[in-house]
């Protein structure tokens, strides 16, 4: 390993990320474990320089309250805490450190070395996934969100073509997008790439579904049947590559912390294709996985695009779906992307895309009355996804986006501008 690493034992508190994240942004590298580690595993863990216990007012794990063990204390590894009155430590903290208070541990005490960056975790991952895969093969269901795309760009640097990704288009993909993710990972990178065109496949099981979450399930399980299948067809595959990131860690819960989701980034697969899992960026949060990507040479659109929901268009083509809105809903949202990358919006806006109603709306063309789609732009700003701003967009701005979608896709009689915040409103319409 190159890099330094400070070990934040979680007692239950509830800023363990915090602690974390202050750490990194100092330079040097930590990583969360449980309270109850022991001393063989932490010599598992390379270069530790330091241990945090970090307190919190949960210290309890069914009914039994929670103690770090007490050969902790006398390894050659400093230890301070934080909220944990009662801790063996000299240096307590009853609230989190300042920045100062901080670097003074990890500097003067721990002696470590800011050598925390995206270079040095890339080529430790690179080290890591070698050792534990040898010269076995991996499997990764690669949909070209930011996540599975720099796992993906990783394993490739790691181990070439012992890995096989699988990318399934669903047909529910926006424009162009399973033709970037072969275009980068099967042309540019030389990835073992097995593409598979499901449209037809998920159309025709989604056929007269209105219902949304029936949709979900749809899409959901018939995406595990299809890669199931692929994954048979592969021989000798005894890993899977997963993006699975710190967030989907905590979310599926720790001893201390409760399940808030659980996590599935490929879940269901039948009992008898058991893979040992290869998780490289299950460290990082979020903008540390696009900094990785970025360190890979992943391209910026891929790296930095929008949250884009594993039903894809399946949730904004409304009701049931059909091919004709379907590729209304495809080409409207592309040209609003484009306006976006045009205007700067999309530096700016967390989520924007459009969405097509089930039913028609009375238009002119040719100055004869027609029957088209209505197509509803939504642009919204968030922390969290929990609540939502929308954005302001200029007026000019939105009548070019108009004028073009009108223009350019026949189908479409109207456009409109969706104004509700959430709540009331969901950031989705189904
Ligand atoms: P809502 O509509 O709940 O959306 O306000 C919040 C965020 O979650 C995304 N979203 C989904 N993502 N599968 C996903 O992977 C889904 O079924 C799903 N539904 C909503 C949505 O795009 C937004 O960013």
């Amino acid at each position: 390993m190159k890099q330094d690493m400070i070990v934040i034992l979680d007692l239950g508190s509830t800023e363990n990320t915090v602690v974390a994240r202050q750490i990194r942004s100092l330079g040097v590298y930590s990583e969360i474990h449980p309270h109850d580690i022991t001393v063989a595993e932490l010599n598992q863990l390379d270069n530790v320089k330091g241990i945090i216990l970090n307190g919190g007012e949960n210290r309890m794990v069914d009914g039994a309250s929670v103690v770090v063990l007490d050969e902790l204390y006398s390894l050659d590894i400093p230890v301070i805490s934080i909220d944990y009155p009662e801790s063996k430590c000299e240096v307590k903290y009853n609230t989190l450190p300042s920045d100062e208070e901080m670097k003074a541990f990890l500097f003067n005490d721990c002696k470590a070395e800011a050598n925390w960056n995206m270079k040095n975790f890339v080529e430790d991952q690179i080290e890591l996934v070698r050792k534990q895969v040898g010269d076995k093969k991996v499997l990764l269901a690669l949909s070209g969100g930011v996540d599975s795309s720099v796992v993906a760009a990783l394993l490739i640097k790691a181990i070439g073509k012992q890995l096989t990704c699988v990318h399934v288009n669903h047909g529910l993909m926006r424009k162009n997008e399973s033709e970037n993710v072969i275009e980068v990972f099967g042309n540019q990178l030389d990835a073992n790439l097995v593409y598979i065109d499901a449209t037809d496949r998920f159309l025709g099981k989604l056929e007269g579904v209105a219902e949304p979450e029936e949709k979900r399930k749809i899409i959901g399980s018939e995406f595990i049947r299809v890669f199931e299948e692929e994954a048979r067809k592969l021989e000798g595959i005894e890993f899977l590559g997963q993006g699975t990131i710190y967030p989907d860690i905590i979310e599926s819960g720790t001893k201390t912390a409760k399940c808030v989701k659980s996590h599935h980034n490929v879940g269901g697969l039948p009992e008898d294709l058991q893979f040992a899992l290869v998780e490289p960026l299950a460290q990082l949060f979020k903008d540390e996985v696009r900094a990785c990507g970025v360190e890979l040479g992943l391209p910026a659109e891929m790296v930095y695009r929008q949250p884009f929901p594993g039903p894809g268009l399946g949730v904004r083509c409304l009701g049931a779906i059909t091919r004709d809105r379907l590729e209304a809903l495809r080409e409207s949202d592309a040209i609003l992307r484009e306006e976006f990358a045009k205007t700067g919006l999309d530096k700016k806006v967390w989520q924007y895309f459009t969405v097509v109603p089930d039913f028609k709306a009375v238009g002119v063309r040719n100055h004869e009355r027609s029957m088209g789609y209505m197509v509803v732009i939504r642009a919204v700003n968030t922390i969290d996804a929990m609540t939502a701003s929308i954005e302001r967009i200029d007026y000019d701005i939105l009548e070019n986006i108009c004028a073009r979608i009108t223009a350019e896709v026949p189908s479409v009689s109207r456009v409109c501008y969706e104004i509700t915040p959430k709540p009331v409103a969901t950031i989705e319409f189904e």
